[in-house]
């Protein structure tokens, strides 16, 4: 007998005091983080806004393109002195929202989603289980899960996202807690940790469309996705708790992560879907991403 379907779930981002879509519309989305309100491009968001112009205009910094030149991808614009950080809370967990070039703002608000999960798994686990996060960017969720009581491995290729995500480490008040931060190319790290005989019981994947390594490693999500997560399966322990994929590649669909979860890690429970941002001012849902999760 196959198997049934996959039936999509949808993650829905929302009633977080913190970080609040306020509206979207005309391309366009406004937020608010702590203290700060920002727009900033959403393709999605192609009806109209529902807000007054007036709300919008209160915002403290825009993200647009450049006007001097079309080759980057934009600048931030100030309608106010702000600091290039600031602190945001996603329950008692402290860390910054901070203005990065390429629109983002030190961490991606729709991950919400998988925070509370991931906390629950190792919390319910209760032995200290290894959590690996490649492509780990700021570190959120590795505080999340080593707050919950894992030792975590975390992976990035950007030395100043690991910088971002030590200071993130010391406003959580996270200074003592297991991580180890390594600046490494995901994809010669875990086949490092295969050779090595490495093991973990959790494993976070967050893969760019493209991205390189500290030393120039080409990744490319269509071409290396594969054979990654093969390795993710030869490091995975024999008690696994989870392997939670998410993309933000465009022509990717959920089902395709589905089918890649089933092939390199095996059989077992895979729940996938969009992950979406619910908008403060007409309920409307802005997807941002894709997910799928394996459980044993
Ligand atoms: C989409 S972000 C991850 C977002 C993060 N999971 C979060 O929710 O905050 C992608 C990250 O992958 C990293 N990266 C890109 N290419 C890489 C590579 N070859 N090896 C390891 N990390 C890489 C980038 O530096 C970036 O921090």
């Amino acid at each position: 007998m196959p198997l049934p379907d996959p039936i999509p779930t949808t993650l829905i981002a929302d009633g977080w005091q913190d970080y609040r879509l306020l509206d979207s519309g005309h391309g366009r989305r406004l937020e608010q983080l702590g203290r700060v309100r920002v727009i900033r491009p959403e393709p999605q968001a192609m009806w109209s806004p529902k807000l007054s112009e007036a709300e919008w205009d209160r915002a403290d910094a825009s993200f647009g393109p450049n006007e001097k030149s079309e080759e980057d991808a934009g600048n931030w614009r100030f309608r106010r002195e702000l600091p290039e950080t600031w602190p945001v809370s996603y329950r008692d967990l402290r860390f910054y929202g901070r203005f990065t070039p390429f629109r983002h703002l030190g961490f991606f608000p729709e991950q919400m989603t998988q925070w509370d999960w991931v906390a629950d798994c190792v919390t319910k686990a209760g032995n200290a289980p290894r959590v690996l996060n490649l492509f780990g960017y700021t570190g959120v969720i590795s505080l999340i899960a080593a707050r919950a009581g894992a030792k975590v491995t975390h992976v990035d290729a950007s030395k100043k996202a690991i910088t971002y995500a030590r200071e993130n480490q010391e406003l959580a008040g996270l200074g003592q807690a297991p991580i180890r931060w390594i600046l490494d190319d995901a994809r010669k790290f875990i086949a490092r940790e295969a050779r090595r005989g490495s093991h973990y019981e959790g494993i976070i994947l967050d893969p760019p469309k493209f991205g390189r390594g500290p030393k120039g490693e080409i990744w490319k999500v269509f071409e290396h996705l594969p054979l990654l997560l093969s390795e993710c399966r030869a490091v995975l322990s024999d008690k696994p708790l989870f392997v939670i994929l998410t993309a933000y590649a465009a022509r990717l669909s959920p089902f395709s992560l589905h089918a890649l979860l089933e092939e390199h890690i095996g059989k077992g429970r895979i729940e996938c879907g969009e992950i979406a941002l619910r908008e403060e001012s007409g309920n409307r849902l802005v997807s941002t991403a894709l997910h799928a999760r394996w459980t044993p």
